[in-house]
């Protein structure tokens, strides 16, 4: 675990018309993975987040950002949030992508009140029955994406499937999810498989979904892991012959890694490359031109949370003194995001438009709404 201050981002400009009840900048801590598989997926949060803050001239106020990397580890989890609260002092919180790592973290802002945006880690308790008002999410939770996939696969002939995931709260929830909605339309999860986080050993499940040859699989796999198995499942023949579903994490930021490994594949997710609206073209030209890498859904995730967080301190006029204003405040907020306009649920989890995407030339193409204006049913938040 590795603590880094990178500085204070001037932005004494204010906001016109609004004063600066802010006299010392305002901390945020990133808490997210800079190691290990999911290590991609928070450079790209972090990079887009503070892209979108200098864009909006951070709010208006001085902000200083206070890097931690959780290292996807959930067994540390309460301890670095508590490090970044207690010791760093931190005004408000960002992480994480891992949904053990969102369990520690919650259970600690739940105590201490600290505003927690959640930028990935799509765990249903934490706009479910862990739901809480500091507590808010600009990502999707696992069931969001994945429901809508059991629809697909039924509507295109499968009445078989097996699901495959890591053996953690992302997928157990992205397959039942999957599994709700085939079964609903009809068909039957004939096999639920797992491994354990992070491991890649994927050949003998694939050898065992082979002699099943179901008409349909669907998986839960993000970063480096995604990568592996999109390769692995070619090179086992399944490629082309066993169609091949997904939340799309599976596809997102992953394509130039894979080839044509994972041509064809159908995914559904919030986000798809080259969405047609007014925000997404400026914002992928603009990251792609500050760090040298393609946009996915992740960098989408970090930018909306810059968003929200600028939108918010503008809202309250950089004055963050009343907690209780400030996170009303937030929960008001429309947020413009490169995946379409989205507003927050009750529960404060984004209502969003799922969309189907394949894979076509390196590309995630949208070629469908797959569920539209999709809220979480969050299950026991009683907030
Ligand atoms: C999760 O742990 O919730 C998660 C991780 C990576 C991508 C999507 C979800």
């Amino acid at each position: 675990m590795k603590i880094t201050l990178i500085g204070t981002a001037a932005a004494a400009a204010l906001v016109a018309g609004s004063a600066m009840a802010q006299d010392t900048p305002i901390r945020i801590g990133l808490m997210l993975p800079y190691s290990g598989t999911y290590a991609q997926l928070g450079a790209n949060i972090t990079d887009a987040m503070q892209m979108a803050m200098e864009e909006r001239n951070n709010g208006g106020v001085e902000v200083e950002y206070v890097q931690l990397d959780s290292e996807a580890d959930p067994s540390a989890a309460v301890e670095n949030a508590r490090r970044l609260i207690d010791r760093d002092q931190v005004d408000i919180l960002v992480g994480p992508v891992h949904s053990g790592v969102a369990m520690g973290m919650v259970q600690v802002v739940r105590q201490t009140g600290t505003p927690l945006i959640i930028p990935n880690a799509g765990v249903l308790a934490a706009t479910g029955e862990l739901c809480a008002p500091n507590i808010f999410r600009t990502s999707f939770s696992n069931w969001q994406p994945a429901y809508p996939s059991g629809f697909v696969a039924y509507e295109a002939g499968a009445r078989t499937a097996v699901t495959l995931s890591w053996d953690y709260g992302a997928g157990h929830d992205a397959t039942g999810g999957f599994a709700q909605a085939f079964t609903e339309a009809g068909g039957e999860v004939v096999e639920q498989l797992f491994l354990p986080f992070p491991d890649t050993n994927f050949q003998p499940l694939l050898t065992q979904i082979a002699s099943m040859n179901p008409d349909a699989v669907f998986v839960f796999f993000a970063g480096g892991g995604a990568v592996q198995f999109l390769n692995d499942y070619n090179a086992a023949g399944l490629h082309g012959t066993i169609p091949l579903y997904g939340s799309g994490f599976l596809t997102d930021g992953v394509l130039d890694a894979v080839g044509d490994a994972a041509d064809g594949v159908q995914t559904t997710l919030h986000y798809a490359d080259g969405l047609d609206n007014a925000v997404d073209g400026p914002f992928r030209e603009a990251f792609e031109a500050r760090t040298g890498r393609v946009a996915d859904v992740y960098a989408v995730q970090g930018y909306d949370t810059g968003q929200l967080i600028a939108q918010t301190l503008e809202a309250v006029g950089g004055d963050i003194s009343d907690l209780d204003a400030f996170l009303e405040a937030m929960g008001e907020q429309t947020i413009a995001s490169p995946r379409g306009e989205f507003t927050f649920s009750d529960a404060h989890n984004p209502i969003q438009d799922i969309y189907l995407r394949e894979v076509r030339d390196g590309q995630n193409v949208m070629i469908g709404v797959a569920y539209e204006d999709l809220a979480d049913p969050a299950t026991g938040c009683t907030m």
